[in-house]
């Protein structure tokens, strides 16, 4: 198995591209299952979750090819509504092909995803939703069960605003005839992006972006050309890259609107931050002070950044408190930076972390994604030699992360 050999305290410096958001690519490869024509999508970073998707869409019968870092998938010759386990155990996210396939065909069977490091992630919410919206959806022998052709739009009250159940009552709701509205939905920027992909390919959806959502059921889809939005998390990722090492990195690719909440953060911390029109540049200082935050639904605090953003905490002198309150069991980093030289203390859903001068390189382990790129930073930040074991969890989501970084001056190789 993979493992990365990082030697840290280079500080980094030059210019860095994000690629394109794997949390809007996924959905949206979900909703070409729609198109009766070929779809292109661009911007398409080589990740291993889009690898499971494109496979979850070949077992279906779409054809998907890619050509650089675009994904053309044609989706006319989709004839089954089934997902085996195989492939949903590999990632939570093939469950977004659950609406599209009720929206198209009438019908779906999508195996459960497995559980995940981060927290339990039930899927109770997705289900309520297509019920509620007019689909019979059951739960058999580990397969969610669909079918239906609702009549008619309804009214549908998310109890929480998770982003999947969002993005797939999206899909569902896409062909229903009439107006189906969604309230309480979650106002993350992939779901913006997700809904402009769907409305250029012919849906009717409005509001997405806000906490109430009009979809108006439309027969057809076209085919289109789409540029994903660039992903805010990698450029997140790299924001603190910089500002850990205290080094100056410019970071291109990124909107800006969708960065606030870690912008506001860091700037709170002392990290130099400056926008312009190309991208952001971002310093790091030697005057940084210790900070709080809490994890909220967007536009609050990313789940996905606070492993990175506690990386950087652990290096500030002073106390700082974290509370995590979207998934209850992301602090699987924390043990790993403490073999660092970390001070965290974990109660329940709250981290509290007394900064130190010095972290140590350590042999540790990637248990999830962004629990893998916390771990890359400390180890950018520490003394010595860090080794990272179980890669795999990193590659689902970044494409290269160790060449990008190694391109502002860092030394990290790749051992197989
Ligand atoms: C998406 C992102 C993930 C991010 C998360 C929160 C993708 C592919 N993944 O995941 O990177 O960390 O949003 O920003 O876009 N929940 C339920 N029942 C449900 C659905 C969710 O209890 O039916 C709970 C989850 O267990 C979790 C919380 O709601 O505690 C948020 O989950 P959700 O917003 O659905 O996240 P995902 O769409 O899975």
């Amino acid at each position: 198995m993979d493992s990365l050999i990082i030697n840290g305290g280079a500080s980094l410096k030059g210019q860095v591209k994000v690629s394109g958001a794997k949390n809007a690519i996924l959905p949206i490869m979900a909703a070409s299952i729609l198109s009766s024509s070929q779809v292109v999508l661009s911007g398409v970073p080589d990740l291993e979750d889009i690898k499971v998707m494109s496979e979850a869409l070949t077992v279906l019968g779409a054809k998907i090819k890619r050509e650089r870092d675009s994904l053309i998938i044609d989706s006319r010759h989709i004839r089954s509504c089934e997902i085996p386990e195989e492939i949903s155990r590999k990632m939570r996210a093939s469950n977004l092909v659950m609406g599209a396939l009720l929206a198209r065909f009438g019908s779906a069977k999508v195996a459960y995803p497995g559980g995940c490091a981060i927290g339990s992630r039930p899927i109770d919410l997705h289900l309520k939703g297509f019920n509620n919206l007019g689909y019979r959806v059951w739960e058999k022998g580990g397969f969610m069960i669909g079918d239906g052709r609702p009549k008619n739009g309804r009214e549908i009250l998310l109890d929480f605003p998770s982003v999947g159940a969002t993005e797939n009552l999206i899909m569902a709701a896409s062909t229903v005839p009439g107006t189906t509205i969604i309230r309480n939905a979650a106002r993350e920027p992939e779901i913006i992006d997700l809904q402009n992909f769907l409305n250029r390919m012919g849906a009717k959806i409005k509001g997405a972006g806000l906490d109430s959502i009009r979809v108006d059921g439309v027969s057809s889809f076209g085919g289109i050309n789409h540029v994903v939005i660039p992903d805010r998390i990698e450029a997140g990722t790299f924001m603190v890259a910089a500002a850990i090492t205290r080094g100056d990195v410019f970071i291109e690719n990124v909107a800006k609107e969708h960065i606030q909440p870690l912008v506001y953060k860091l700037r709170e911390i002392g990290v130099e931050i400056m926008l312009s029109s190309t991208g952001i540049r971002v310093m790091g200082s030697k005057c940084f002070r210790p900070a709080d935050f809490k994890t909220m639904p967007y536009p609050g605090f990313p789940t996905d950044m606070q492993p990175q953003t506690m990386a950087l905490l652990s290096t500030i002198e002073g106390t700082s408190i974290v509370v995590e309150t979207i998934f209850e069991n992301r602090y699987m980093h924390v043990p790993e930076l403490r073999r660092m030289g970390a001070d965290i203390k974990i109660e329940g859903r709250v981290a509290i972390i007394k900064g130190q001068e010095t972290l140590e390189g350590a042999c540790v382990e990637a248990s999830d994604l962004r629990a893998g790129a916390a771990l890359i930073l400390a180890g950018l930040f520490a003394k010595g030699r860090t080794e990272i074991t179980s890669v795999r969890h990193i590659d689902r989501g970044y494409e290269n992360i160790h060449l990008k970084l190694n391109s502002l001056g860092a030394d990290i190789q790749r051992r197989q």
